[in-house]
């Protein structure tokens, strides 16, 4: 299966002359690179989804969300609808970061409706699960994460399952610089394919790329990733700076088998 790697630019990229510097540098890093058989996507602020869709010439680079509504259209005052992102350009979208159900208090509820959204508009969901610091100290990190995955996944057909990208991201290792042992990821990953295997079927389980991402950086991507017999990564800080980014695109690359 091919690997994907995805940056999450978050909140960033404030002026339109940084948001140009960045493709700017962006594409020359990728220019420089050795990178053949990997897809690689950049979610921007919303704003600039447009602009990076219309600067972004590469093939195997796509562009993507970070949020969106579950509603099409209508009276959502400050929402983002799927349909929108699609009709921009986009081709992914971010669902259920913990960083919009800390702040915001999503759920796997408003995630599952998100997802479905997306689908039924033609983009790939990129839903994002993993255990906060007290799930994992009180032992719950599995029950926690099988739980965000039946509830985001409710109603969905085997078809539609195939298409979708789960990110593990520990909330404990989100922007803390401190990460798992491969060995844990590999465990996570082996529990998510139980499910989908008990939900799907095994054939559909293996077409569900599951990534890795929290603190991903050059320096850990073949830990995180590689070793742990992940799908790709999504990173967050790092993709801010298109060099490191792209290191973590090579080393993926380098060690897909
Ligand atoms: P980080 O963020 O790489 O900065 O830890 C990852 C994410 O939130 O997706």
């Amino acid at each position: 299966m091919q690997k994907i790697i995805i940056g999450n630019l978050k909140m960033n990229l404030l002026t339109i002359a940084e948001r140009d510097q960045y493709l700017e540098s962006f594409k020359k890093e990728l220019k420089k690179s050795k990178i053949s058989d990997l897809d690689v996507v950049l979610c921007p602020p919303a704003v600039h989804v447009e602009n990076f869709v219309k600067k972004n010439k590469t093939k195997n680079v796509a562009i993507g969300g970070q949020n969106i509504f579950w509603e099409d259209r209508g009276s959502y005052t400050g929402e983002i609808s799927a349909a929108m992102l699609k009709n921009l350009g986009a081709q992914y979208v971010i669902v259920g970061h913990s960083e919009r159900r800390k702040y915001f208090s999503e759920t796997n509820v408003d995630a599952n409706a998100k997802i479905k959204n997306a689908l039924k508009n033609g983009l790939v969901p990129i839903y994002c699960v993993g255990e906060t610091k007290e799930d994992r100290e009180a032992g719950n990190e599995s029950q926690v994460i099988a739980e965000q995955i039946v509830e985001g996944f409710a109603d969905i057909s085997s078809a539609k399952a195939a298409s979708i990208v789960v990110a593990y991201e520990p909330v404990w290792a989100v922007g803390s610089d401190v990460i798992p042992k491969s060995d844990e990821i590999m465990q996570v990953k082996i529990l998510l394919k139980r499910i989908f295997a008990d939900a799907y079927g095994i054939t559909v389980a293996e077409k569900i790329k599951v990534l890795y991402g929290g603190s991903v950086k050059a320096a850990s991507a073949k830990q995180v990733c590689t070793d742990a017999g992940m799908d790709g990564v999504l990173v967050g800080r790092e993709s801010l700076i298109p060099n490191e980014f792209i290191k973590i695109a090579e080393i993926i690359n380098a060690n897909q088998f």
